[in-house]
């Protein structure tokens, strides 16, 4: 029987603009207070792209980081993957647009919509490729600029996100390291809780679409927040009983950062010590898909994620969809 070969993450890279919006700025925007955003969401600042900027600048920069962090040249990568709900446009793909600005010459590359879920999805379907050998190197990327699409006259929801990029190069590693086990699912009968509106096929952009506001993010921020925290919970525990492993086994849990709420209920209910425990919320705010990847980075960087470290990466988002996976580092 051919031995399975063990796929894991090469380098990471992630990359975020330079201007900050501070909660102290919102307050002069809407009818809000820093007090009232540091408690329900744990959040302190958000960076946001400058005019001109789109989410391809992002995703390049943060891919060119990981392929640099790996010791890979572009041209060796076989697919490129951009999780995203903020493409730079319909089509051509953002992962298109990035493939051709690294100078990937063979890669294929398209772009993948599961909302702030989506780097894990990306994560298992690289893991795929690489396992049936149909691909050496993929690129997985997930950026967004979530302030394209956020109503600043919505203070619900325009103090929660922010912009940023970041990706992982997935290939072969050695013995004892790589991911060990994935849980992904969807219930696309919440999707209602969480959509932008317009722009798509069912409402095309129009005057009239404009006029209501329909292309900008709407969100129910409660019925969002007990199913965060209920498939923060269901997923963590899957991907654990999937690899045979135990709650006392993860040594970083890298979550999506959406509210520091629904993080310490997840490192509550695993009985985490908060060093384990990756939280990058205070500064980036929610900037979608990209939290988890940018969290890791930052994480492996700093020297908080270490060769052999046990890490569970856990998100949810718009879909309704979530995932995790179990990595080795
Ligand atoms: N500043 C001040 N007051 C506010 C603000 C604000 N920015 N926003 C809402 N309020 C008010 C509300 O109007 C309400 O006032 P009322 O009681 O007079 O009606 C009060 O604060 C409480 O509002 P709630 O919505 O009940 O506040 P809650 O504690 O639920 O916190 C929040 C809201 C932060 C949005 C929370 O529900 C949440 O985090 N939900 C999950 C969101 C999430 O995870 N989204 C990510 C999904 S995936 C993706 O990333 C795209």
């Amino acid at each position: 029987m051919q031995e399975q070969k063990r796929v894991g993450i090469l380098g990471s890279g992630s990359a975020v603009p330079e201007r900050v919006l501070t909660n102290f700025d919102l307050e002069k925007m809407v009818d809000t207070n820093d007090e009232w955003i540091v408690t329900r969401t744990g959040i302190r600042e958000r960076r946001i792209a400058g005019d001109g900027e789109s989410t391809s600048d992002y995703v390049t920069k943060a891919c060119q980081r990981a392929l640099e962090a790996a010791g890979v040249q572009a041209d060796q990568v076989d697919m490129i993957m951009v999780a995203t709900v903020t493409p730079d446009m319909m089509f051509p793909s953002t992962g298109s647009i990035v493939q051709d600005r690294l100078g990937a010459s063979k890669a294929a590359a398209f772009d993948l919509s599961a909302a702030c879920s989506g780097f894990l999805y990306g994560l298992s379907l690289a893991n795929g490729l690489v396992q049936s050998g149909q691909a050496k190197y993929v690129l997985v990327a997930a950026g967004d600029l979530l302030s394209r699409i956020t109503d600043y006259e919505d203070r619900s929801t325009c103090v929660l996100f922010g912009d940023g990029a970041g990706a992982v190069l997935v290939g072969e590693v050695e013995e004892g390291r790589g991911f060990l086990s994935f849980d992904l699912g969807s219930d696309g009968s919440g999707g209602k809780y969480l959509h932008m509106p317009a722009g798509g096929s069912k409402i095309p952009a129009s005057q009239e679409s404009v006029a209501q506001r329909q292309h900008f993010l709407r969100m129910e921020g409660q019925e969002t927040f007990k199913f965060a925290v209920k498939a923060m919970a269901g997923s963590t525990e899957k991907v654990l009983a999937k690899a045979g492993l135990d709650r006392e086994d993860i040594d970083l849990l890298v979550p999506h950062q959406a509210n520091i709420r629904i993080i310490e209920a997840a490192r509550k209910r695993f009985g985490l010590d908060e060093d384990k425990v990756v939280v990058t919320i205070h500064k980036y705010g929610n900037t979608s898909a990209s939290s988890i990847p940018i969290a890791l980075d930052e994480a492996i960087r700093e020297g908080r994620a270490k060769a052999g470290d046990l890490a569970v990466m856990v998100g949810f988002g718009g879909g309704l969809t979530w995932g995790a996976a179990a990595v080795r580092l």
